[in-house]
């Protein structure tokens, strides 16, 4: 059970996770099928396919990342080697947590994307539009936060966006964004 996040919401957002699912496959299907059939008459049908399959399967892995940030016990520590990257980069968790929701504040949809930059031994936190518009090369994510009115707009309506924000944060299992970090170091 969540605090400010409704079971309607939820049901309604992990149906919306499974057309991402189907869609993954159904484009690579549609891809091999148009190629068997024409290759070379579809070639610009098969391009634009190709184009879209970012937009398709970001859309299946953003939202595992995201509902996967509810489960288990609420945790998180302040001696975290993710508390201590936040610190450094953003002066103190509070710091952190503020910049969160500023960058969610951006106009238009998306998501806040947290990502660990083991090369830089930093973190950044960006909006990413879409679900693959604008994600750092190669960078891990360690939080991601769904900025698509579907994510809220059961419970909040457009208005009310830092309500769902802050609501979100509330729910966070830090654990799980320490442990995605940890991984990458
Ligand atoms: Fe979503």
């Amino acid at each position: 059970m969540l605090e400010g996040i409704s079971e309607k919401q939820i049901k309604v957002h992990l149906a919306l996770y499974e057309g991402y699912v189907k869609h993954t496959n159904l484009i690579g299907e549609k891809i091999r099928a148009l190629k068997e059939a024409d290759a070379e008459g579809n070639a610009y049908l098969i391009a634009e396919l190709r184009r879209r399959f970012a937009f398709e399967f970001d859309g299946m892995r953003m939202h595992e990342y995201y509902f996967e940030q509810f489960e288990g016990e609420k945790g998180g520590s302040r001696e975290s080697a993710l508390a201590k990257a936040a610190e450094e980069k953003y002066g103190s968790g509070e710091n952190f947590i503020a910049h969160i929701k500023e960058v969610a504040g951006s106009r238009g949809i998306g998501w806040v994307v947290v990502y660990a930059d083991p090369r830089a031994g930093t973190l950044h936190t960006i909006f990413v539009a879409d679900h693959e518009l604008g994600q750092l090369a190669g960078l891990p994510i360690i939080l991601a936060l769904d900025l698509w009115e579907h994510a809220f707009m059961v419970d909040y309506v457009p208005a009310e966006k830092k309500g769902y924000i802050d609501a979100f944060l509330a729910n966070l299992n830090w654990s799980v964004v320490e442990k995605r970090f940890e991984d990458t170091i």
